[in-house]
């Protein structure tokens, strides 16, 4: 495994990073869950990603199960607050209230004494930022959080919470949590170049775009059986790719992948950690084959010529827009 500094923090975490939005706690077996958490424990990955809302707790649930055996200063642990968790007015969203609330909450589920990485999941415009920024920053002087970040904020709500941050000399956001894959790629125009400027890492989730870059889905073909799309309790984001002039590209870059004797996922991994703003790219798994398979992504070897190429397939497909 190789580690990378998690943007100008300290902290150190794995190029690949293990998370659980519809596997742990909702699809996955238990079992298979704890597995999967194991294999990538034993194979290096020190960083871990969940969130209170994935299925409501459950996730959160099976991941602090699953890691309670290993010594709590060997693995990095990530969750997040912002989406709703109850019908109340106060249920959801970066109040101080919420996040203070929901913060003990995941120290339960987890069963940990600290978060490592504390993340809002989203921006909410009806809280005024000072007020989520502060809350964060005594959490993190409560020693109940160690750092703080931010997943799909735009430049500008990153640009704008560094500026209170600076003024106010709070403990700084660390990351962003984007979604980031060879299909979907618009943090490059703004919110990396920003990131880069305020020592802002990110953590990038979805590098399979959901599995679509594994060559799996074929175009014309059916749906293979035990896969997220086949499940109609996970697939509702991953519909949006099935289409055959998306699927007839990513055949293309199965081809490239496989000249260079590896697989398409392990293409697809590779090609996000190209970025040195990456810091982690967040696969899922809901099998040990997969977390194996992926790992290697690490030995891919990315030249100007195999990156020309994928840019060249890609561009059949500019403007192809998919939900997450
Ligand atoms: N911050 C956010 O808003 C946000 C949003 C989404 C995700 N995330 C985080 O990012 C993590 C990863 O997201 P993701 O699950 O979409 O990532 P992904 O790595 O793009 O897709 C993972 C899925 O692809 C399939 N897969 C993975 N490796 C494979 C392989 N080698 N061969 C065949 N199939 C393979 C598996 O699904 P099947 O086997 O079921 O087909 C697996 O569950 C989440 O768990 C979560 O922690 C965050």
């Amino acid at each position: 495994m190789k580690y990378r500094k998690l943007g100008d923090s300290g902290l150190r975490v794995s190029e690949i990073a293990l998370g659980s939005w519809l596997t742990y706690g909702t699809a996955t077996e238990r079992d298979t869950a704890i597995a999967c958490i194991d294999r990538a424990y034993e194979l290096g990955i020190n960083f871990f990603d969940t969130a209170n809302a994935y299925n409501q707790g459950a996730a959160e649930t099976v991941v602090g199960e699953a890691l309670r055996k290993y010594p709590r200063s060997s693995y990095v642990l990530a969750t997040k607050v912002y989406f709703p968790m109850g019908d109340g007015p106060n249920d959801r969203g970066l109040s101080r209230k919420h996040i203070v609330e929901q913060c003990e909450a995941s120290l339960r589920r987890l069963g940990v004494e600290y978060i490592d990485l504390y993340q809002c999941h989203r921006f909410d415009d009806t809280v005024p930022l000072e007020e989520t920024l502060r809350a964060l920053d005594d959490l993190v002087a409560q020693g109940k959080i160690l750092y703080a970040g931010v997943s799909e904020w735009s430049a500008a709500q990153i640009a704008r919470a560094k500026g209170i941050e600076e003024k106010r000399n709070l403990h700084p956001i660390i990351s962003n949590q984007p979604i980031y894959n060879m299909l979907v790629r618009y943090i490059e125009k703004d919110v990396i170049p920003t990131c880069e400027q305020f020592g802002v890492g990110q953590v990038v989730f979805s590098p399979l775009a959901q599995g679509i870059l594994t060559g799996k889905y074929k175009p014309g073909a059916s749906i293979p059986q035990d896969s997220r799309a086949a499940n109609d309790q996970t697939n509702y984001w991953i519909r949006s790719y099935l289409r055959d002039d998306v699927l007839t590209c990513v055949q293309k870059l199965e081809g490239i992948a496989k000249e260079l004797g590896f697989t398409l996922s392990q293409l697809a991994i590779a090609w996000v950690l190209r970025q040195p703003n990456v810091s982690s790219a967040i696969i899922g798994a809901s099998r040990v084959q997969q977390v194996e398979e992926n790992v290697k992504a690490l030995d891919v070897v990315l030249t100007d010529e195999v990156l020309e190429r994928v840019e060249a397939v890609l561009k059949e497909i500019d403007g192809f827009v998919p939900i997450w």
